[in-house]
């Protein structure tokens, strides 16, 4: 039998009670890492735990906005695991969905906040303590195929993506020489509860809309699928992979959907 993936590695997931951060943490769990679920719903992060099992996981409050909180978890998976391989920094909002004209400017602040300095933070931290353990690890962030093209989301969400794609290919340059690799996965409409809150929709519906509208027919986005590729990006698998954003949309962003080529194909 091969050895599990992730074997003796830790890692941090942010926003891990929820959604693709928890099928994440199951995902890295079964692949032998020790996974610290970092999020702001105490009861559902500790649901998490309970299910992946004490032994492999553990639940820390985290509101990735501030960052004694996020030096916290640091320290708590330092002091329990005694080492950081893995960052997922995964938590994000939608914010509001106002128009330009109208534009929410606390809202716009609060996106920018949990969308952009909260894996900054996370990032900062993650990578003292790489870099001070000399170990060679990989930080992977969520961002969205609303971080490369403009009418996937709300103006604050679009603005918020494209500067967390920025900021991974920026640590990713800076990274390099500590061997540590940073690059960022980008789903399109998954069912989450992100997504349903977002759209006024039950998964199913959400599930519905995102194949009609999706490139590649006969399969739907899951949870999982971005935990697969979470997981690809945090192994040795892409052990020479930093600075790329891994768009898991089915082509959604690689094609132009309004051409009239594709039409009668
Ligand atoms: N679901 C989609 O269609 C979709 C598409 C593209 C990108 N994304 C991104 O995927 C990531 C995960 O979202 P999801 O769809 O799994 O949604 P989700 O709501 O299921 O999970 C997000 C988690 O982040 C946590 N969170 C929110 N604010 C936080 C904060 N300040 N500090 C710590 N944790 C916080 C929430 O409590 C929640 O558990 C987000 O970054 C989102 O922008 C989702």
């Amino acid at each position: 039998m091969s050895k599990p993936r992730l074997e003796g590695k830790v890692a941090i997931i942010t926003g891990a009670a929820s959604g693709i951060g928890e099928a994440t943490a199951r995902l890295f769990a079964e692949n032998g890492a020790l996974v610290v679920i970092a999020d702001i719903q105490d009861e559902l992060g500790h649901q998490v735990v309970a299910s992946i099992g004490p032994h492999k996981s553990s639940y820390q409050h985290c509101d990735v906005r501030d960052e004694k909180q996020v030096q916290e978890t640091m320290a708590y998976a330092l002091e329990k695991y005694e080492r950081l391989d893995i960052l997922f920094s995964n938590a994000g909002i939608v914010g509001p969905q106002d128009g330009i004209l109208d534009l929410d400017m606390g809202g716009f602040d609060n996106t920018m906040a949990v969308n952009v300095r909260g894996p900054a933070i996370t990032l900062k931290y993650a990578a003292r303590a790489m870099v001070e353990r000399k170990i060679h690890g990989s930080i992977i962030c969520t961002a969205s195929v609303a971080g490369s093209i403009g009418g996937a989301g709300p103006h604050a969400y679009t603005a918020s993506k494209h500067a967390l794609v920025g900021l991974v290919r920026s640590a990713a340059g800076e990274l390099g020489k500590h061997g540590i690799r940073v690059n960022c996965i980008s789903p399109c409409g998954v069912a989450t509860p992100l997504a349903c809150a977002f759209t006024n929709l039950s998964p199913s519906e959400v599930e519905a809309n995102s194949s009609a509208s999706s490139n590649l027919k006969g399969i739907v986005l899951k949870p999982n699928h971005l935990a697969e590729a979470a997981l690809f990006l945090a192994s040795d698998e892409s052990a020479f992979v930093s600075g790329l954003n891994l768009n898991v949309d089915g082509g959604f962003t690689a094609v132009n959907h309004s051409s009239r080529f594709y039409q009668g194909c």
